[in-house]
């Protein structure tokens, strides 16, 4: 049985590795959505058999672990307390997918009693600390290996609009040839959590019930279901808007997270921007390892994030100037050729409409690129369309991904 390492830790990677020691990883967050995607593909991907995995619980502490992970405990058996500093220092990692709350409370305790170990995190708490890496490996090994040689620990996952859309077209900031990206985004329920997406079902579920009798009478006329539709739109209660704050079946909001324009002035750049918005240029950058910190100059991204009624893939329209005319076939191949989960659709109705839509891309991992072409300003522009399920490429994947990299290190 392996005794753990002491709270200084990580004994797996100061001892060096042995057949017999296996990484002792601290879990956070399993239970959640995003957690419990996290399990099925590590599940998937056989990464219990490289590792010695603790379940740690901020509400069942000392409890079994439950049938949905009890089969992948090696000599841990018992749900550990993840509020539990000591408890976490036994380990040589901690993946948490448990939300920034719990990273802001606990990441702080846990380097103050000088734990050296290697956090993995879903949130974006720290994504922007000086130490921290966002990790998206097919996009960025060597900016991951650079900080694992200088002795890093810190692995944080990138906002899911952002790592599905460098999965699609990382190929052309690493080539060099984007001057600029302007991003429009379609952005899926699950990215406000669970509770949003059964919001969004339950308000589906109200209008249609509201206008079925209409519906089923062929002879009704359209225009009174619609007048039912947006009247009941109009009569949602606080409780059943709490999560999304306004209706969003049936409708959009073109909003997403925190305003962090206010302040700044009209004209300014950054003026009236949303926090989504605003992290698609700043983790853009970090993730390919430019701007600001890297010594290099950053690309602009900029554009809008708006929610839709999808249930858990992100889509984004692209539109780039390029720095030098490319020809579309040069583009589609760079794309293609990039990684092992994006796929060029053919810029054709046919495949567009089967391959290039949430209902397409859920619970897989490809990333489709589609409707590449260039557009009516001028050659250097180019326009995209890409679609990525945010649970998988957009917060789980890179995580158990970098958990890998770690242990082979
Ligand atoms: N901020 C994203 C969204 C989710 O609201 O869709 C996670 O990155």
């Amino acid at each position: 049985m392996r005794t753990g390492g002491d709270a200084g830790g990580p004994e797996f990677f100061r001892k060096g590795k042995t057949h017999m020691a296996q990484a002792l990883v601290g879990i956070v967050g399993w239970r959640g959505m995003v957690g419990s995607v996290l399990m099925e593909r590590m599940a998937a991907e056989d990464d219990f058999a490289h590792i010695e995995p603790l379940f740690f619980s901020t509400s069942n502490a000392g409890g079994a672990l439950p049938a949905s992970i009890a089969g992948f405990a090696k000599n841990e058996t018992k749900l550990l307390d993840a509020h539990d500093v000591g408890a976490l220092a036994r380990c040589d990692i901690v993946l948490t997918a448990q939300g920034g709350d719990y990273t802001q409370e606990v990441f702080p305790k846990l380097r103050a009693a000088g734990w050296k170990g290697h956090w993995i995190d879903a949130a974006s708490a720290l994504r922007m600390r000086d130490d921290a890496v966002i990790i998206l490996d097919p996009v960025n090994l060597p900016v991951i290996q650079n900080a694992l040689a200088k002795g890093w620990r810190n692995w944080i996952g990138g906002n899911c609009t952002v790592s599905c859309m460098l999965m699609g077209v990382g190929a052309l900031f690493k080539a060099g040839l984007v001057e600029w990206m302007s991003t429009q985004t379609y952005q899926a329920a699950s990215g406000g959590g669970a509770q949003h997406m059964r919001e969004l079902l339950r308000q589906y579920g109200t209008l249609n019930a509201e206008v079925r009798a209409l519906l089923d009478d062929p002879k009704s006329a359209i225009l009174e279901i619609d007048r039912e539709v947006i009247k009941r739109q109009r009569a949602m209660s606080a409780e059943e808007t709490a999560n999304f704050g306004v209706p969003l079946g049936g409708s959009l909001i073109p909003w997403i997270d925190k305003d962090l324009g206010a302040g700044k002035g009209r004209d300014e750049p950054g003026w009236g921007v949303s926090r989504e918005e605003w992290k698609g240029m700043a983790e853009t950058n970090k993730i390919l390892g430019q701007g600001e910190g890297f010594g290099t100059p950053a690309v602009p991204v900029d554009g809008f994030c708006v929610r839709i009624g999808a249930m858990r893939c992100h889509s984004q329209a692209l539109t780039f100037k390029l720095k030098q005319d490319v020809p579309v076939a040069d583009i589609e191949a760079m794309i293609a050729a990039d990684n092992d989960w994006v796929q060029v659709v053919p810029n054709n109705r046919e495949a567009t409409m089967r391959d290039l839509t949430p209902v397409a891309v859920t619970g897989t991992m490809n990333i489709p690129v589609g409707r590449i072409r260039k557009l009516a300003m001028g050659p250097e522009y180019l326009g995209a369309f890409t679609v990525g399920d945010q649970l998988l490429w957009g917060a789980a994947e890179p995580l158990r991904r970098m958990l890998r990299i770690l242990l082979q290190a």
